[in-house]
């Protein structure tokens, strides 16, 4: 099939399940793990460096569809606390890849009413890229059409203990009890407050696993495993994960809708 053809299938495939799609019943806040562009580039004879610039691309071909459906928050998982201990030249290619992301898109971000939240311990990050983060994060404060959370040396085991030494210097300091310490008052404490939990979340490469990604926010999450590497999770496979997501019940604890009295 030439290029062209595919090209053309993909948009016949892409408006059929769009068509099957229920508007009125989309995730809110779509979450998502973004792995294996390494082995995308592998299966390529590249280096992995060119499988992360190909995830770059499959990011805006997922942000263009949330943005058209207006989900109005998603989380990105871009690096997390584990991949700093990946080679020191692959740290450094996607901090630079990083940079020239929001470089190229700070302006479309402001345009399109995006708010930037990074979220992790981005103290962490190389000087460069963190002023960026803190600049693009502070110029898009105040958009409010969606929420684009990136996981930026992130990890979720830190995330709670964060939290957790958070509250327990106000209990020290006299400020709160320790029986005033609630569900409520510990999402506060989160870097994710404000944002609703994750209603979906999605695991590209075949992983089946979370590793240390948003462990509080997920406790009632639908999750999505598929074996499409990143760099590969364009539209289409966009549009069968929400149709996926709403084919599930969601019945946080109760009885099945269908089998209640
Ligand atoms: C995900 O792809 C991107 C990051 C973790 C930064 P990987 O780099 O983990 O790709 P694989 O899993 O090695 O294929
Ligand atoms: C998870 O992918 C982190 C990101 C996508 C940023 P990894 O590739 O780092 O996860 P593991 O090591 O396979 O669990
Ligand atoms: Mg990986």
């Amino acid at each position: 099939m030439d290029e062209l053809q595919t090209i053309e299938t993909r948009h016949v495939a892409e408006e059929e399940l769009r068509s099957q799609l229920d508007l009125t019943s989309l995730p809110q806040h779509v979450a998502i793990i973004m792995d294996g562009n390494g082995r995308w580039a592998a299966q390529r004879g590249l280096p992995r460096i060119a499988g992360h610039k190909e995830g770059l691309a499959a990011l805006q071909d997922v942000l263009e569809i949330g943005h058209e459906l207006n989900i109005p928050y998603l989380t990105i998982y871009a690096f997390s606390q584990e991949n700093w201990n990946r080679p020191e030249s692959e740290i450094r290619l996607l901090m630079g890849l990083l940079e020239r992301y929001l470089t190229q898109e700070r302006q479309r971000f402001q345009d399109r009413n995006i708010r930037f939240l990074p979220i992790g311990r981005l103290e962490q990050l190389p000087t460069p890229a963190r002023e960026l983060v803190f600049d693009v994060a502070e110029e898009t404060r105040h958009c409010t059409r969606q929420t684009l959370a990136v996981a930026l040396s992130y990890g979720g085991r830190a995330e709670i203990i964060d939290a957790a030494q958070q509250l327990a210097l106000e209990v020290q300091m006299g400020s709160l009890l320790p029986e005033q310490i609630n569900e409520t008052l510990f999402e506060q404490h989160l870097t994710t407050w404000g944002l609703p939990d994750p209603d979906l979340l999605i695991r590209t490469s075949g992983e089946a696993r979370i590793s240390n990604f948003l462990l509080w926010q997920i406790a009632y999450t639908e999750l999505y495993f598929t074996r499409t590497l990143w760099p590969d999770f364009r539209r289409c496979e966009t549009l069968l994960a929400l149709l996926d997501y709403q084919k599930r019940e969601r019945r946080f604890g109760r009885v099945s809708q269908s089998v209640a009295p």
